[in-house]
């Protein structure tokens, strides 16, 4: 069994990651409006993805035979400035994530819940890998500023995403 507390935790960050699922894919629609389908394309990649931790936390819950609580998910932003601006919002989101995560830490600790802080460290690693990948991709829009043919060839790098991370999870 799962202690109330633990368990509350462990519902909320469910919801956090279904509202991630349901960011990035509107920045996946930004980006189709705005004619950048390589974007797109990984926005779209990303909101698959983030619905995968959705579904761990789910998982998780209901074979600690606790009760999963799904509640309303946010409307998302729906329109950035730029590239760089969304991508930007994009690393500032991951890095709340990363704290909401370390906080679940710190409660699976203090109630002394190893399970739960074993499943949890799978997210820990996760979230060095989603803050350096958004990072390098707000690093490289920066290096692009407003240069064309950069942008173009970063939005069809971005493109490949698909094919690269099937099979991968
Ligand atoms: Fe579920 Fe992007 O962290």
């Amino acid at each position: 069994m799962i202690k109330e507390n633990v368990q509350a935790a462990l519902n909320q960050q469910l919801n956090s990651e279904l509202y991630a699922s349901y960011y990035y894919l509107s920045m996946s629609a930004y980006f189709h409006a705005t004619n950048l389908t390589g974007f797109a394309s990984w926005m779209r990649a990303q909101a698959q993805e983030e619905l995968m931790h959705a579904m761990k936390i789910y998982d998780f819950i209901n074979d600690r035979e606790g009760e999963v609580a799904l509640t309303t998910v946010a409307a998302p932003k729906r329109d950035w400035d730029d590239s760089l601006a969304a991508f930007e919002d994009a690393y500032r989101h991951e890095k709340a994530v990363t704290a909401q995560i370390y906080d679940l830490v710190d409660l699976s600790v203090e109630e002394r819940d190893h399970a739960t802080n074993t499943f949890l460290q799978w997210f820990v690693t996760e979230q060095v890998e989603e803050e350096a990948t958004a990072s390098d991709i707000v690093n490289k829009l920066k290096l692009v500023g407003s240069d064309g043919n950069g942008l173009f060839l970063l939005d069809r790098d971005l493109g490949t995403r698909n094919q690269e991370s099937d099979g991968d999870e």
